[in-house]
């Protein structure tokens, strides 16, 4: 690994923009490869199976554009596939998720809590971050709901008005979560609504903080490349933003999921297999 390769960064479509704006934030030097699997889009409803054959073909993809660190931005598929895509990528590059970074943090941070978790349904079922916290500390109580609105919610640009704030309560006020301390926003797409959430928990006068894996996944990369001096010393970066099917409405949600629209490139790497 040299300090000049790109960090790759792959989620199931273009929500995990977020994660890769909160990468570029606190390492606005590197070079990031986006790539969105915008031709199998949601991974939130497909099988377990399905996400590890497509995460390993975009690990593999992302090797081939040398990148020293591939960080898995989706919750569905760090869920589904973050041990294959280890096992797969090996020493070539050091593989992130979203989930591990965001159990760190409650190591630190909440181990007393109750902890509510939502995400898609692959991500809640999959068990992963119940899993982690219990083996983390089994006096933590933790709740989860799948919440699959929401995704194609915020996608259609609705989520600052009467019909997300109804959405957004429905789930919330769900008895499964009531009491918790802390929730997790296991999904790329949520860090687009905390504001929502914080103002619905602040509204019925309870005090719920946001653990947003966007932000825990990014501050551990920054710390991992620290660490092994790793970062880019290279003062000039290039960022690709690549997807496997193209349309301009792909494009245009770019703004909301990173800040500023950025041109996406197709890049054919199911070509083969259809
Ligand atoms: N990127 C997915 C996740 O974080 C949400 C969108 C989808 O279902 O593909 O779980």
């Amino acid at each position: 690994m040299k300090s000049n390769q790109p960090i790759g960064i792959f989620d199931s479509g273009i929500g995990g923009l977020t994660v890769a704006k909160a990468v570029k934030e606190v390492l606005p030097d590197e070079s990031i490869i986006y790539f969105g699997d915008t031709a199998h889009l949601p991974y939130g409803d497909k099988s377990t199976a399905a996400i590890q054959a497509y995460s390993v073909r975009i690990a593999e993809m992302l090797l081939t554009q040398k990148c020293k660190v591939i960080l898995i931005a989706c919750n569905s598929a760090s869920s589904a596939a973050y041990d294959l895509v280890i096992e797969y990528v090996g020493k070539k590059a050091k593989v992130f998720d979203v989930i591990n970074p965001t159990i760190d943090f409650i190591r630190e941070n909440h181990q007393d809590d109750t902890i509510g978790l939502i995400g898609t349904k692959q991500t809640v079922s999959a068990g992963v971050y119940k899993k982690k916290i219990q083996e983390l500390n089994q006096s933590i109580k933790f709740r989860s709901l799948a919440t699959p609105l929401l995704v194609p919610m915020i996608e259609e640009g609705i989520y600052d008005d009467e019909i997300s704030r109804n959405v957004i309560a429905k789930y919330l006020g769900d008895p499964i979560l009531n009491d918790i301390k802390s929730l997790i926003l296991g999904c790329t797409h949520y860090p687009i609504i905390k504001s929502q959430i914080l103002n619905h928990y602040s509204s019925h006068k309870s005090e719920v903080e946001i653990i947003d894996s966007a932000n825990t996944v990014a501050n551990a990369l920054k710390s991992f490349l620290e660490f092994h001096q790793l970062k880019n010393r290279e003062k000039k970066s290039m960022d690709k933003f690549l997807v496997s099917d193209f349309t301009e409405s792909f494009e245009m949600t770019t703004k909301t999921f990173f800040g500023k629209e950025v041109h996406l490139e197709r890049i054919p790497i199911w070509d083969e297999l259809s």
